[in-house]
């Protein structure tokens, strides 16, 4: 919520463009200091002592850590005595014996690893990568010279390398059509199950329905429907979604819309600063209403802009018209909302880009990210799809594109 003077408590808002390098890290070795270690801490700049209790928590033997599952196998704070013994450096390490008779051992790498808190390890734990940003204007090119994130139906069925390449691309663009997927149901399904399990909501879990009015939501009619984000009255809303429209008889239009939300976030960050910290701050709360027995709202309060607290990066754009219920904040506030809310709206409209569907082609884009929508149409549309839920995808992203060991190694490395 705002304060009296207007001011956002948000200090900063990042974009995410790149993957921020681990790379110029300092490399001090971790010392022996009165019997214990010491690790260079680079949010204070100086060595600082361990503290044993961390140490012991942290032991990465097999029987502390399991060594397939990286999970810890003890009650920490059920060890009652936790005083070091004796403790000895050897090449590329140390050797703790315990007070208790357990033995540790600590690799160098890992001890400094853990020191280095200022330099956060969240690329590694929420897959970013580099981001392409981009508008309308980006994919109407000359195909050749600038051809859409597409991948091949047989690539991403045939190996985990293939459904690398094509997370790696719904990553960096935000989203991703596949070419030469045979225009059924049962392939659009066995096609996103490559990625994850599909997502069940209160309209089932892989849907597949042509336009009438079977479910109460504007997605089933003909209706034009602007640009929005799906599920913001899930806490957690869907990460990624899918469309494969298998037919399409005796009418036109229904063009479908993608925004680049991050794209438009930054344009908005650039040209109103304040806007962004309105729309970064005031929870907007929504709902499902529309089925019988349902009244689905989250259960945290969420701003339209969704930013890591700690990092300040922008991972969620929330953005339903449709499904938005209370605006949460003093009505003696409220125009300002209003206000940033048509900025961030125009901003939208400037970066919309339109692409009709065909059957053969899905597209899969993140939710969190691309906001959608399409134009009104006639005939007979039959479209089907599903969501998959944003950590999942996250998870099959890192393991197909950087490997299960290298992720868990960096997962064992606080
Ligand atoms: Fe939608
Ligand atoms: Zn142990």
């Amino acid at each position: 919520m705002l304060g009296a003077a207007g001011k956002s408590p948000v200090r900063q808002h990042v974009i995410p463009q790149a993957r921020e390098s681990t790379q110029n890290q300092s490399l001090r070795r971790p010392q022996l200091q009165n019997n214990n270690v010491s690790v260079f801490s680079d949010s204070s700049n100086q060595y600082v002592p361990v503290p044993k209790r961390w140490l012991r928590d942290h032991c990465q033997c097999e029987s502390c850590i399991h060594p397939v599952t990286k999970q810890r196998l003890i009650e920490t704070f059920d060890i009652e005595d936790v005083d070091i013994r004796s403790i000895t450096q050897s090449n590329s390490g140390f050797n703790v014996l315990w007070s208790d008779g357990h033995k540790s051992y600590f690799t160098e790498d890992w001890l400094t690893r853990s020191g280095l808190k200022a330099q956060s390890r969240v690329a590694e734990r929420q897959g970013l990568t580099d981001v392409r940003l981009w508008n309308g204007k980006t994919f109407q090119a000359d195909e050749h010279t600038n051809p859409l994130p597409t991948i091949h139906y047989s690539e991403v069925m045939a190996s985990d390398e293939g459904v690398g390449a094509w997370t790696a691309l719904i990553r960096k663009y935000g989203f991703a059509y596949v070419d030469g997927c045979p225009p059924t149901p049962e392939a659009t399904q066995e096609l996103l199950e490559r990625i994850a399990f599909i997502r069940h909501t209160h309209y089932g879990g892989f849907w597949d329905f042509t336009s009438d009015l079977s479910y109460g939501d504007t997605a089933y009619t003909d209706l034009a429907i602007g640009a929005h984000t799906d599920t913001t009255y899930f806490t957690d809303p869907g990460g990624l979604q899918m469309f494969h429209m298998l037919s399409h008889e005796n009418g036109s239009g229904g063009m479908s819309l993608l925004v680049d939300g991050f794209a438009a976030a930054q344009e908005l960050l650039t040209n109103y600063p304040d806007d962004y910290a309105i729309l970064a701050t005031v929870p907007v709360h929504s709902h499902a209403s529309g089925n019988e027995g349902i009244s689905v709202q989250p259960q945290c309060t969420f701003p339209v802009l969704v930013h890591d607290p700690q990092n300040g990066h922008l991972v969620q754009v929330r953005w339903n018209t449709t499904d938005r219920a209370a605006i949460d904040t003093p009505m003696e506030y409220m125009q300002r909302w209003y206000d940033a809310g048509e900025k961030w709206a125009a901003i939208l409209r400037k970066h919309e880009y339109w692409e009709q569907l065909q059957p053969g082609k899905p597209l899969i884009f993140d939710n969190w990210r691309v906001l959608h929508g399409r134009s009104s149409f006639t005939g007979k549309r039959r479209l089907c799809g599903g969501y998959i839920s944003m950590d999942d995808f996250i998870s099959r992203f890192k393991t197909t594109n950087w490997g299960k060991d290298s992720v868990l190694k960096a997962v064992a490395q606080g």
